[in-house]
């Protein structure tokens, strides 16, 4: 289904990764104007009105300056996008506490201060929307990616307060949960013997395009009823716990 995004801003962080590009792209084909935004600048799309800008959301001060300079360059701001992720797995015992750390920091806090960020800009748009992505993992945990699973877990959570809180000012806030999709990102799961667990009803892997549709519906006009819920794609399977 393809939406109206013209005179729409819309910030992707993660926009250099599988995911956050196919967002970009099919954001920007339905006329969103797209801030695309990682840490490494030379791996973000660049394209007819996708706007490359190297941010660390990591970094509470930078994602603050980022969000000021969108909307001081393009005049507002009506949609916002988390999509990052680190490649961090492993047995449990294995991992430090500096690697739950990085993860948190990188997702889960990383999504706050880019929400936190946009919020003031999302209300005065009227028709504001965020899409996190989570992951399956956040209900039906990886033993072996139990950071990025937990992290998930909380992101689901943020996202139904979110979407209690902001809702009667007009903000819109949901997840989108993947399940394998086909990318640099499961090739490396797969690689170390810890992918995510392959029983999907449907045939797959997903593609990034599958995650991208899903991530314009719930941004669209076509949602606006939907806030705080958590839509998978993940191709279906096992019951989930
Ligand atoms: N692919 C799948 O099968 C799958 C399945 C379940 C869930 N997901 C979730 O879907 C989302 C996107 O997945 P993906 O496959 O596109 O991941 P990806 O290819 O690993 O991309 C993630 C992006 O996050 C960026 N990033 C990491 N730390 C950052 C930071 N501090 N500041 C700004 N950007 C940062 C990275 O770019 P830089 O390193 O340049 O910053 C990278 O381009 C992730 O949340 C992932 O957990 C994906």
């Amino acid at each position: 289904m393809a939406h109206d995004f013209n005179d729409r801003v819309i910030w992707i962080t993660g926009a250099g990764g599988a995911l956050g590009r196919a967002s970009a792209e099919t954001l920007a084909a339905q006329g969103a104007t797209v801030i695309a935004s990682g840490r490494r600048a030379e791996t973000l799309p660049s394209a007819a009105r996708i706007v490359p800008l190297a941010v660390d959301i990591t970094d509470a001060a930078a994602v603050d300056a980022a969000a000021a300079e969108i909307v001081k360059r393009f005049g507002r701001l009506d949609g916002v996008v988390t999509s990052t992720n680190l490649p961090i797995f492993g047995d449990f015992l294995k991992l430090a506490d500096a690697d739950w750390l990085k993860v948190i920091d990188a997702k889960l806090l990383g999504t706050v201060r880019v929400v936190r960020a946009a919020l003031p800009h999302l209300i005065a748009s009227g028709k504001g929307s965020v899409v996190v992505l989570s992951g399956r993992g956040g209900i039906e945990p990886s033993p072996q990616h139990l950071p990025g699973s937990s992290v998930n877990a909380a992101l689901i959570l943020l996202v139904r307060g979110l979407g209690t809180v902001y809702g009667p000012q007009g903000v819109r806030v949901n997840a989108v949960s993947p399940g394998p999709i086909k990318s640099p990102r499961l090739d490396a799961l797969n690689a170390a013997g810890t992918g995510a667990p392959p029983d999907t009803a449907l045939p797959g892997p997903g593609l990034p395009t599958d995650v991208a549709d899903a991530v314009a519906f719930l941004l669209s006009d076509e949602a606006r009823y939907i806030t705080g819920s958590n839509l998978f794609v993940d191709g279906g399977g096992r019951a989930l716990a």
